[in-house]
């Protein structure tokens, strides 16, 4: 890769998550222990919720919730198309069927009427996805799942720290997942939390994130350990390691700075993009605070003489880094062949797929890789334009 290449995404890393993991190696103690009991603490002092529970992945909380939702073969969870698979894949672990729906125009989150549309006497769980980090509408989507009494569970592997209405995305409805993924807005390299007020859920993801191990057994993580436990079910191996917390702890002391860091880029890019006629915007809700973790744009292919993969070639070749997210859930082969679906019945998401790219936004950009950013893309688009 050239020096000069502006990458997608770095991890924001310090000498203090370098310090805390040496201290855990030189601990001994370097699967799951205090610094990981610490870090769910934490967590949920900093988003205001009773339980956190840390596991390996965005994946495995959303796996274990499902499981403590009691999803069984057959069962239907509505999803949005746009989204990484994963958010699909986890109903698929249970035989259940995800019941893959379109979005929004205006911000690419799930459309509340294809979620009204959707639900059928199966209908179990919504898997909303905060798409980018933006909140969806939470208020409506809760009134239509208590409406059909189902359960809620947030995909917020965008959305650390976003809030709607004033509250912080975790705290909203039965369970919220995040995820700590390499790109995240948080990163321990791999991980994802479960967060919740529902006490008795968290404590059935506790049990299955370790082999069904029971809840006194948790003590020999503690200095009253002991070689006794039970095994109450057949749970996962899915659970966080203190070397992940030794980048989480530090990590979420600078949450916040990291947010404002982002949101200063985003305004920048707005600043600058907003009355660019080849591209349109993605539109923020006034009544939420968005993580800022992609900054999504659309291209007016229309007006332009390129393709977006010709677009994203051309910014390569002019060293900046640019993402695709996502192809849609429905146009993956798994899930067209298997659940027959087709483009037309996705028209939000089939019509923007092809438009859509992420410009890089992460904390340790500096000013001038912000205004190199949208200099180049200017000038690019200019280049291109009919
Ligand atoms: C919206 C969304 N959900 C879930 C995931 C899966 O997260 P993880 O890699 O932590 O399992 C991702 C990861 O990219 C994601 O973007």
């Amino acid at each position: 890769m050239k020096n000069d290449f502006l990458l997608f995404h770095k991890p924001f890393i310090s000498e203090d998550e370098i310090n805390e993991i040496v201290d855990t190696v030189r601990s001994g103690w370097l699967s799951m222990g205090p610094k990981t009991i610490r870090f769910e603490n934490k967590f949920s002092e900093y988003l205001g919720v009773k339980k956190s529970v840390a596991v390996s992945s965005w994946t495995a909380a959303g796996h274990l919730t499902l499981e403590a939702f009691g999803i069984k073969a057959g069962d239907e969870v509505i999803v949005p198309t746009m989204t990484f698979p994963a958010t699909a894949e986890i109903v698929c672990y249970f035989n259940a069927k995800p019941v893959i729906v379109d979005v929004e125009e205006a911000t690419l989150n799930i459309s509340l009427e294809e979620i009204e549309k959707a639900i059928t006497p199966k209908t179990k769980a919504i898997i909303p996805v905060h798409y980018g980090g933006q909140p969806c509408d939470m208020d409506e989507i809760q009134e239509i799942a208590d409406k059909h009494n189902l359960k809620v569970l947030e995909d917020a592997a965008h959305a650390l720290p976003a809030t709607y209405k004033g509250k912080k995305i975790g705290t909203i409805s039965d369970v919220t997942c995040f995820s700590f993924y390499a790109t995240k807005t948080l990163s321990t390299g791999e991980g994802g939390m479960i967060c919740s007020n529902d006490e008795e859920l968290a404590e059935r993801c506790m049990i299955m994130r370790m082999h069904g191990i029971n809840r006194d057994a948790w003590k020999r993580y503690t200095d009253s350990g002991s070689w006794y436990y039970e095994v109450v079910a057949p749970g996962y191996k899915y659970n966080f390691t203190d070397i992940q917390a030794s980048l989480g702890l530090p990590q979420l002391k600078k949450v916040d700075q990291m947010w404002q860091s982002r949101q200063g880029i985003a305004a920048k890019y707005t600043e600058a993009l907003k009355d660019l006629d080849t591209i349109q915007l993605h539109t923020v809700k006034p009544d939420r605070e968005s993580s800022w973790h992609l900054f999504p744009i659309r291209l007016h292919l229309d007006r332009l003489t390129k393709n977006r993969a010709q677009i994203i070639n051309e910014l390569r070749q002019k060293n900046i880094g640019v993402g695709v997210h996502f192809m849609p859930v429905h146009q993956h082969l798994y899930y067209n062949e298997t659940f027959n679906l087709s483009d037309k019945d996705f028209p939000v998401a089939s019509g923007v797929f092809p438009r859509l790219m992420s410009l890089p936004i992460y904390p340790g950009m500096t000013d001038k890789n912000v205004d190199r950013v949208i200099e180049v893309l200017v000038d690019t688009l200019k280049e291109f334009k009919k």
